[in-house]
């Protein structure tokens, strides 16, 4: 393992990519202080994430720890972060369907190597489009994974009251009851698939007189087998069955139920073969924005018993403050 640290504070111009020594570009993040964790034990945290290494995270090379003060060196990333280009008005076309379709297949694997086949178990937490990097060939890398255990988190407990995450993304019981799991990272995917494919922000996604959100909107649209209304018009020459596919698979990810999504070996190996064939998902947990513009998310709706609009809300500035009128 190499260690590229040894660089003093000063050196560093924070939150910028910036150059060691020997020339190599890195980024440097800078950690919020809000973590009780010791030294000693966040120094041993970042050696076992510098351990994990695939090709579809971002390498974490090392550390600066002085005072306060904690830095995250990482190998730099050449074409930034994912959301500049899928929801920007110009870039977006410079994402066709071949490279949409590695992008989230890169991600796939990176996710399933954090999950099972790296040496400690990462579930991410906070997947979502601006941490998605992509290099000089638009291959997609994973940052900030392990940040979770970077804050003393308890990570075995599976149940938080510091809730990490971006609303959109969360899975409904980690929102609602801070339940987190493998489970949860494979939501956050589902919604980031259907991000890809339509070119559209879930968080800013509103479709008509009922302000249908995007995964519903995709579920409607897949089940009446228009998905071209899904796909990014951008994308002439999408093959269609990659794309139904992917949709078909992204709606599988962000079922409201935990154990109607699949694991990320099954996300892989469907993605690797089409002969698999795949249930047919329901319809999705589904996402709203309020009119004071505060972002709720509501849940409890499940094909069954979408009359009686059964809702759980939860704020954004307190998710605790939850309102339950869940049938039982
Ligand atoms: C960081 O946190 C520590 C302990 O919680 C506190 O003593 C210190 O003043 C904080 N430093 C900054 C720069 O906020
Ligand atoms: C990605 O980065 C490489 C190297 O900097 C550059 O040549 C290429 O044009 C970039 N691709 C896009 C789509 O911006």
């Amino acid at each position: 393992m190499t260690f590229l640290m040894l660089i003093s504070l000063d050196e560093v111009d924070l939150e910028l990519f910036t150059r060691l020594l020997n020339g190599q570009l890195i980024a440097v993040k800078r950690l919020d202080n809000n973590s009780e964790q010791g030294d000693r034990e966040f120094k041993n945290e970042v050696e076992l994430l510098a351990q994990l290494q695939h090709r579809n995270l971002v390498r974490l090379l090392g550390f600066c720890l002085k005072a306060d003060e904690r830095l995250l060196i990482y190998e730099y990333v050449a074409n930034a972060s994912l959301d500049h280009f899928i929801f920007d008005p110009k870039n977006h076309v410079l994402l066709d369907w071949e490279t949409r379709y590695k992008i989230i297949r890169g991600i796939a694997r990176g996710i399933l190597y954090l999950h099972e086949d790296s040496r400690i178990r990462i579930i991410h937490r906070d997947l979502k489009a601006s941490n998605i990097l992509l290099d000089e060939d638009m291959n997609p890398k994973i940052a900030d994974f392990g940040m979770a255990r970077l804050f003393v988190i308890d990570q075995t407990q599976g149940d938080t009251k510091t809730i990490v995450g971006t609303y959109g993304y969360m899975a409904p019981e980690y929102a609602i009851h801070g339940r987190f799991s493998v489970k949860t990272d494979v939501f956050s995917f589902g919604v980031l698939v259907l991000e890809i494919i339509s070119g559209k922000k879930i968080g800013s996604f509103r479709y008509g007189e009922n302000e249908e959100d995007l995964l519903s909107y995709a579920w409607r649209n897949w089940k009446e087998e228009t998905p071209q209304n899904i796909i990014d018009p951008t994308l002439t020459t999408s093959s269609r069955i990659e794309t139904m596919r992917s949709i078909h698979i992204g709606l599988r990810c962000v079922q409201q139920n935990v154990v109607d999504r699949p694991t990320m070996a099954s996300v892989v190996s469907m993605f690797n073969s089409h002969s698999l064939i795949l249930s047919v998902p329901s319809r999705p947990a589904f996402y709203l924005q309020d009119d004071s513009g505060s972002d709720i998310l509501l849940a409890g709706l499940t094909n069954s018993d979408e009359s009686k609009s059964s809702s759980v809300y939860v704020t954004q500035n307190e998710p605790s403050n939850i309102t339950e009128p869940y049938p039982r």
